[in-house]
C-alpha cells in the first residue's frame, strides 16, 4: 500500500462535496463532509421514525462506539473515560466548575497561554469577570517572528502560583505549532498537584500522540480533521484524571450512578467512572454526524495521514517558493500541525482576494493559514502560488 494517502483512494468517499467548484485548503478549520456522514444521520432518524423511544438501543450503540473511536484516537484504552460534549468550551467549563479540589468557594486559579482559541479565552475572562477565576497569562515568545510558548516558562508559572489548573494547546490555534515538552510540564505539574488541561483541537486526528499521556483532562472535537462538522465535541480524560475524586456542577441524570434505574436517593450518586462527566439528555445526533470521519480515520490510520500531511505541506513550501512565497516554517518540520502559515500584514485581505479566486483559507494573527487534505493536488498548489504571487503582501508586525 501508498503510506501516502492519494485523492484517487479516499475521492469516492467525498463525492458529493467533491460537486463543489473550487479549492479547498481551509480543512485545519471546517473538515469536508463525507457521503457516509448523510447515511448515519439517516440512521439515527430512522431508528426514530420506526421504533420511538425503542431508538434508544441504536442511539446508546452510536454513542458508545463515538466513545470508543474518540477513546482510541486519543490512545485511551477505555472509551469510558470520553464524555460527550457539545463544544470544546463545554468541557473546559465542566472542569473550572469542578474546582477548586478542595471544595471551597474561593477563585479558581489558572495558568493558560495567550495562544489559547478564542472559545477557552473568552470563557477564561469571564469566569474572571464574574470573580470566579484568577487567571496568569503566559505571553508568547517571538521565534523567528513566530508567536511561541515555551515549556519552560509555562513551568515556572506553574512553580510560581501553584494553580488549582493549567489550560494549554498541543498546537496552537493560530500558527500550527507543536508545543514542545509538554510531557516534562505535565509530569511537574501532577507532582504539584496542578490539574492539567490540554486542548488538543488541532492535534486530534493529526497526530498519532495527540496530547501527553501525564495530563489529566483533553477537550477536543470533529470540527475540523475528523470530518464531523459542528457539536461533536468531547471531554476525556486519563485514568489519572478520572480518579483525582472532582466533582462538576456540569451535571444531569446521565452523570447518575445508576443510570437507568430512575431511583432518588436523597444524596446526588455519581456514577464511579468517566461517565461522571456526562450531563442531562446527551444530543445524539451530533454523534451521528461524527460516526463516519472517525470510521475514515481509524480506517487511514493517524500514521499514514501525518505523512501524507507533511508531505503535502513540503511541496506547498517548494511550490510557494518558487513564486518567491515563504512560509514560516519551524526548526523541525514535525513542529507544525496540519497546516502552514504566510506571514502577512495583510492577511485578511489576501484572504479575501484568493476567496474572490474562489480558493478558500482563512487568517489568524497575521498568518494566512494553508490547511491541506489528501483532496488537494498538486496542480491545484500552482494554481494557488500563482493567484497569490500576484497579490501584494505586506510584512507581519509581532502586534498583528
Ligand atoms: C484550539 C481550538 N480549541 C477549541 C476550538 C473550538 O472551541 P469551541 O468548541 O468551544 O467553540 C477551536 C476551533 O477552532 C480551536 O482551534
Amino acid at each position: 500500500m501508498n503510506p501516502l494517502i492519494t485523492r484517487e483512494e479516499i475521492a469516492p468517499l467525498f463525492s458529493r462535496h467533491l460537486q463543489v467548484p473550487g479549492i479547498y485548503l481551509a480543512n485545519h478549520s471546517l473538515g469536508r463532509p463525507l457521503d457516509a456522514m448523510q447515511d448515519e444521520v439517516n440512521r439515527f432518524l430512522d431508528a426514530w421514525y420506526a421504533e420511538m423511544d425503542g431508538a434508544w438501543g441504536v442511539w446508546l450503540d452510536m454513542l458508545r462506539e463515538y466513545q470508543e473511536l474518540v477513546g482510541e484516537l486519543l490512545g485511551l484504552t477505555d472509551g469510558n473515560l470520553v464524555a460527550l460534549k457539545t463544544s470544546a468550551g463545554q468541557g473546559l467549563r465542566a472542569v473550572l466548575n469542578a474546582l477548586p479540589q478542595d471544595g471551597s468557594l474561593r477563585p479558581v486559579r489558572v495558568v493558560a497561554t495567550r495562544g489559547e482559541f478564542d472559545s477557552v479565552d473568552f470563557i477564561l475572562k469571564s469566569y474572571v469577570e464574574k470573580g470566579r477565576a484568577e487567571v496568569v497569562w503566559l505571553e508568547a515568545t517571538e521565534v523567528d517572528g513566530v508567536p511561541e510558548y515555551e515549556a519552560q516558562k509555562l513551568l515556572e508559572q506553574c512553580r510560581t502560583h501553584t494553580p488549582d489548573l493549567l489550560v494549554c494547546s498541543s498546537v496552537h490555534f493560530a500558527t500550527g505549532r507543536v508545543m514542545q515538552g509538554l510531557d516534562h510540564v505535565m509530569e511537574e505539574c501532577r507532582a504539584l498537584g496542578i490539574v492539567t488541561l490540554i486542548d488538543t483541537y488541532h492535534s486530534f486526528g493529526v497526530l498519532p500522540s495527540p496530547w501527553p499521556r501525564q495530563a489529566d483532562f483533553a477537550i477536543g472535537g470533529s470540527y475540523k480533521y475528523v470530518h464531523g462538522g459542528p457539536g461533536a465535541c468531547w471531554l476525556a480524560m486519563s485514568e489519572h484524571g478520572a480518579n483525582l475524586g472532582l466533582r462538576t456542577l456540569d451535571t444531569g441524570w446521565f452523570a447518575k450512578r445508576d443510570l437507568f434505574g430512575y431511583a432518588r436517593s436523597e444524596s446526588a450518586e455519581l456514577s464511579t467512572d468517566g461517565r461522571a462527566w456526562w450531563e442531562s439528555t446527551p444530543p445524539v445526533i451530533v454523534v451521528a454526524q461524527a460516526l463516519a470521519g472517525l470510521r475514515l480515520l481509524k480506517s487511514l490510520t493517524i500514521e499514514r495521514l501525518r505523512e501524507t500531511s507533511l508531505h503535502q505541506q513540503a511541496e506547498l513550501r517548494e511550490t510557494f517558493g518558487k513564486h518567491g512565497l515563504s512560509f514560516a516554517t519551524p526548526v523541525e518540520i514535525s513542529h507544525q500541525g496540519a497546516f502552514s502559515i504566510l506571514p502577512a500584514g495583510n492577511a485578511h485581505h489576501v484572504v479575501e482576494q484568493l476567496a474572490s479566486h474562489g480558493v478558500k483559507v482563512d487568517a489568524r494573527s497575521g498568518f494566512v493559514r494553508f490547511g491541506p487534505h489528501p483532496l488537494n493536488t498538486s496542480e491545484e498548489f500552482e494554481v494557488v502560488a500563482q493567484i497569490l504571487s500576484k497579490i501584494p503582501i505586506t510584512p507581519r508586525s509581532s502586534g498583528d
